[in-house]
């Protein structure tokens, strides 16, 4: 709502502006698109997947409708199972659906994989590369709401595309990102990256092993969530922020000893490329992200003033996730803004725009003053003032009472007498000062203070 409009306005709009300095240009991906394009790329097993997508059978029905139907009558137990279990339930419609040749849709939790569902679908590849693209929007995720964590919650977003992996690329979009960060004023941000090496028995699949075995000695120590993660994704142990896991998990080996050779010098290269940028970095070995598509370079940032929510972007590289939904060989890494910590942090920082405020308000009395009135409201718009005129007469204390509730900066003082005159009475309402005009100049002054204040 206004005010706070004002403020995602801002964000959005520098957004916009920063992002077309570095050659990005804007996509607006569709809200829902096939179940099956998000399993896939972010993975089955990853929470977005299996609990926190909304999804519909296409043409709509509930779930349990769609069970019912594709099913005909299910046992009571079973019904009464499905029911109380999501994430059982998510597993079944898509398993039914497949059987039975039926779409299912999902409002999408992320858009990466619908960007590189339009790279294929377009062509894309045959454009310049790389193709360098961004998205605002909102996302959808049925997570437990809480300060900074929304089951619609907007991203602003950016990949790129292409036939190459070099560093460069990788330090550029966090160097675009902290500019961004630093244009919209957002302080005290701070910049976590790590390395998670790609898919080979050399390289992270040997390393997720040997953490596997080093859990299973101490699995009697962690909590079930962990437990059951040593099984479905070790590496999301490492995202555990559970007090009582912290010192086991600080004994857990390290992937950066685990890299194999390219994946080693990829990150060390992409290091020193921030460092020559000047963008100011910590590593983190434990950052490994929620979602099944990344590879080698991980980052996050994390914001002051969200509580534990603090994570205000995630990104990283995803070579080989075109491939995997059906497109050639290609290369990409982007990142997302969570838009709604952003404008939070902005708030707490006291960088929140307060009140809408009006340039002008006028105050007129007296049909001659009206259309007067009317004529400079139009022309003070013109010059991109906002200017509120009252649409009946008013007394002129509850008019200048008005004008200040609205918080305006003038009131412009307009009753038959000043129309005959020629001369128009501006207070300014800060300080209570009056002065008086011949109308040409009023107008002009006001547009010039317009000006000015654009500027600071
Ligand atoms: P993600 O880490 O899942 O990554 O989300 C990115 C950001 O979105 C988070 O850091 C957070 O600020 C915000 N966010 C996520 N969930 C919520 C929520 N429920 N409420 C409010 N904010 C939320 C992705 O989505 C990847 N697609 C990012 C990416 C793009 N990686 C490569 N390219």
């Amino acid at each position: 709502m206004p005010p706070e409009t004002a403020l995602w306005n801002r964000v959005e709009q520098t957004a916009h502006e920063v992002f077309a300095t570095f050659g990005y240009g804007e996509i607006r991906p569709p809200i829902f698109e096939p179940t099956e394009l998000f399993a896939r790329a972010v993975g089955g097993e990853t929470d977005i997947v299996s609990k926190e997508m909304y999804s519909f059978p296409d043409p709509p029905q509930t779930p349990m409708e769609f069970v019912q139907a594709t099913l005909g009558r299910i046992g009571q137990e079973q019904f009464a199972l499905l029911e109380s279990d999501p994430e059982k339930l998510q597993d079944f419609m898509r398993e039914l659906a497949e059987l039975q040749d039926v779409t299912l849709v999902s409002l999408r939790p992320e858009a990466t994989a619908s960007v590189c569902r339009a790279y294929i679908e377009h062509n894309m590849q045959q454009l310049p590369q790389p193709v360098k693209l961004y998205y605002v929007g909102p996302m959808f995720r049925r997570e437990r709401p809480q300060k900074g964590r929304y089951r619609q919650f907007y991203q602003i977003g950016a990949e790129v595309l292409g036939g190459s992996d070099a560093p460069a690329i990788d330090a550029e979009v966090i160097e675009m990102l902290m500019t961004y960060f630093d244009k919209v004023g957002l302080h005290g941000a701070t910049l976590y990256i790590n390395s998670i090496g790609h898919n080979a028995d050399n390289c992270r699949r040997g390393y997720v092993a040997q953490l596997r075995t080093a859990l299973e000695k101490v699995k009697d120590k962690l909590g079930p969530d962990s437990q059951r993660r040593i099984d479905t994704n070790p590496l999301r142990v490492l995202d555990s922020k559970l007090e009582s896991e912290q010192a086991i998990i600080a004994t857990l080996p390290h992937i950066a000893d685990h890299l194999c050779d390219d994946c080693k010098a990829h990150y060390a290269a992409v290091k020193r490329q921030l460092e020559i940028r000047g963008v100011l970095y910590e590593e983190n070995w434990r950052l490994v992200r929620g979602l099944d598509y990344y590879m080698r370079t991980t980052f996050e940032i994390t914001a002051p003033g969200l509580g534990s929510q603090n994570a205000v972007c995630g990104g990283g590289r995803y070579d080989g996730l075109v491939e995997l939904l059906g497109g050639p060989p290609t290369k990409g890494i982007g990142f997302a803004i969570g838009e709604d910590r952003l404008i939070l942090s902005l708030q707490e920082s006291g960088k929140g725009q307060k009140g809408q405020g009006r340039d002008v308000y006028i105050a007129w009395m007296g049909e001659h003053a009206y259309a007067a009135a009317i004529h400079a409201a139009k022309d003070l718009r013109k010059a991109g003032l906002s200017v509120e005129l009252p649409p009946v007469e008013q007394k002129f204390g509850k008019a200048l009472g008005q004008a200040d509730k609205l918080g305006a900066k003038y009131a412009l003082i307009l009753g038959d007498n000043e129309v005959s005159e020629g001369l128009w009475t501006l207070k300014t309402l800060s300080t209570g000062e009056q002065e008086k005009f011949p109308e040409p100049e009023l107008i002009e002054f006001l547009r010039q203070q317009k000006n000015v204040s654009s500027y600071l």
